[in-house]
């Protein structure tokens, strides 16, 4: 089988306008603080009605071809991961053939993969197997994921967002999957779900989610740390796993402050299984919650203060850099866990990620979620495949600067123009293209 599969290059798109959530606060009458320091969250991107999941894919696939300048017929399976549905039968990949067939390559596998937030991971694994797979024809896959992450006026709505990311995958790749760890935990709940197909917004039971996705977090790197120690074993070396083993640590992130307690949730599974001496020295601050149960501790208010205290550094080191893109741009549903990686290579330098191993936690409601992990490669020379990746996510800071700030008023405006234009057929979207970047494709009407 090729030898590090993983992410070669990618791309990340974004919309061009986004509302400032120190003003949303104001315009919403909540109290200040609540959406930027109680969520972590400081702009919130959003699609115009002139945007739709086909754009927004269609530019990121676009973006990363020009970028790594490969010719078309390179790419023998392209997988999109999205929940941004709008037909129920025609995937989005069909839509982005469009790209491929002017140079005759129509021998593309995948289609869509489809559950909340995870179908992105989904679409991973399977380009990553197909490579390590007798399927596989030599050539290399792209796995493309995105969404339009909107709510109703209420609660929820801060913590929207939009985008896509596009990713290159192949053998020797600077990002690469670490074989045989994926920890996964899948479950049927409704925290989060779609049922009224002539609404884009989502049922959304705020407090149950954040439940599900600590369980899930909890499961999943049980079962991860299960499966490295095992390897290990096999290998001579029995010793526990612990958040030391991973370098940087990245979350699907539906707001900031959920991430920066899921790290702190991972420090309270390595203190439940280490040694007292152990904990002593390592976990400060958290004796008083030994012989809790992990399920017994979603809404413990006093254990969450403990953990983020404790955890505080690990954060500042491992995951911070990450939330980069979430904070400025908000959730983007599948695409949220690979902005986060792309965050993380644009605040780090090749030489300091070298060698690394990356944790990732993806979780999409419904639910199915997975732990898994990247090894980056030892080579940080210049011109090298880790070089030039993270050399590529360098501009992400600039190309947020130069977003247009909407008002309030002007952003709840555009929300009720997507509501109305919502699963409408053979219209055309009013306005001029000024609320798009330059070169992005974008909708002219919508056929039916
Ligand atoms: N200053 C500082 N902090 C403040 C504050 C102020 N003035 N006012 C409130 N806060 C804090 C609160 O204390 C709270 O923090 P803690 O939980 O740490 O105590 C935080 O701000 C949020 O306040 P509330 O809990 O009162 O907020 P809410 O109930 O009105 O809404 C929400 C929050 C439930 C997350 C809601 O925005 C929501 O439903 N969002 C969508 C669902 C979601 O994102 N779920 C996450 C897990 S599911 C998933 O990951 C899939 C996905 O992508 C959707």
């Amino acid at each position: 089988w090729p030898k590090d599969v993983g992410v070669l290059a990618l791309e990340v798109y974004f919309p061009a306008q986004y509302v400032d959530q120190t003003d949303l606060e104001k315009y919403n009458n909540v109290e200040a603080g609540k959406y930027t320091v109680g969520l972590g969250q400081t702009h919130m991107g959003f699609c115009s009605v002139q945007e739709d999941i086909n754009s927004l894919c269609l530019t990121v696939v676009q973006r990363l071809m020009e970028r790594t300048q490969l010719p078309w017929d390179s790419v023998g399976r392209l997988e999109v991961g999205t929940e941004t549905i709008i037909d129920k039968s025609k995937a989005v990949k069909t839509v982005l053939m469009e790209l491929f067939q002017d140079s005759g390559n129509t021998d593309i596998e995948g289609i869509d993969t489809t559950n909340a937030c995870y179908g992105g991971t989904a679409s991973l694994f399977n380009a990553a197997n197909w490579m390590e797979s007798s399927s596989w024809d030599g050539r290399y896959a792209m796995v493309v994921c995105g969404d339009i992450a909107v709510y109703p006026n209420g609660n929820a709505r801060p913590t929207g967002g939009a985008g896509a990311v596009a990713m290159l995958i192949g053998p020797k790749a600077p990002l690469a999957l670490e074989q045989g760890l994926r920890g996964t935990h899948m479950e049927n709940v409704y925290d989060f779900y779609k049922p009224n197909l002539a609404s884009e917004y989502p049922v959304v039971d705020g407090k149950l989610s954040i439940q599900c996705y600590l369980r899930a977090l909890d499961r999943c790197y049980t079962s991860y740390r299960q499966k490295i120690q095992n390897q290990w074993k096999q290998a001579g070396n029995d010793r526990p796993f612990t958040l030391d083993d991973l370098q940087y640590m990245i979350f699907h992130t539906p707001f900031c402050k959920m991430v920066q307690k899921s790290l702190a949730r991972l420090m309270f599974n390595d203190f439940l299984s280490a040694s007292r001496d152990t904990q002593s020295n390592l976990y400060k601050g958290l004796e008083a919650f030994r012989g809790l149960k992990l399920e017994d501790t979603y809404n413990n208010k006093d254990l969450d203060k403990a953990l983020l205290k404790a955890s505080q550094d690990t954060f500042d080191k491992k995951t911070k850099a990450s939330l980069y893109l979430s904070t400025h741009n908000g959730n983007m549903y599948t695409s949220s866990l690979y902005g986060c990686l792309a965050s993380l290579l644009s605040h780090h330098s090749a030489q300091e990620l070298a060698g690394s191993r990356i944790g990732a936690f993806s979780y999409g409601s419904g639910l199915a979620a997975s732990f898994f992990s990247f090894r980056v490669s030892q080579d940080a020379s210049p011109g090298s495949p880790l070089d030039k990746l993270v050399s590529s996510t360098s501009d992400l800071p600039k190309r947020l600067a130069s977003r247009k700030c909407v008002s309030p008023e002007e952003f709840t405006e555009i929300m009720n123009q997507r509501e109305q234009f919502y699963h409408k057929v053979n219209f055309s979207p009013p306005g001029d293209t000024s609320s798009l970047f330059p070169g992005t494709w974008y909708l002219t009407r919508e056929v039916g």
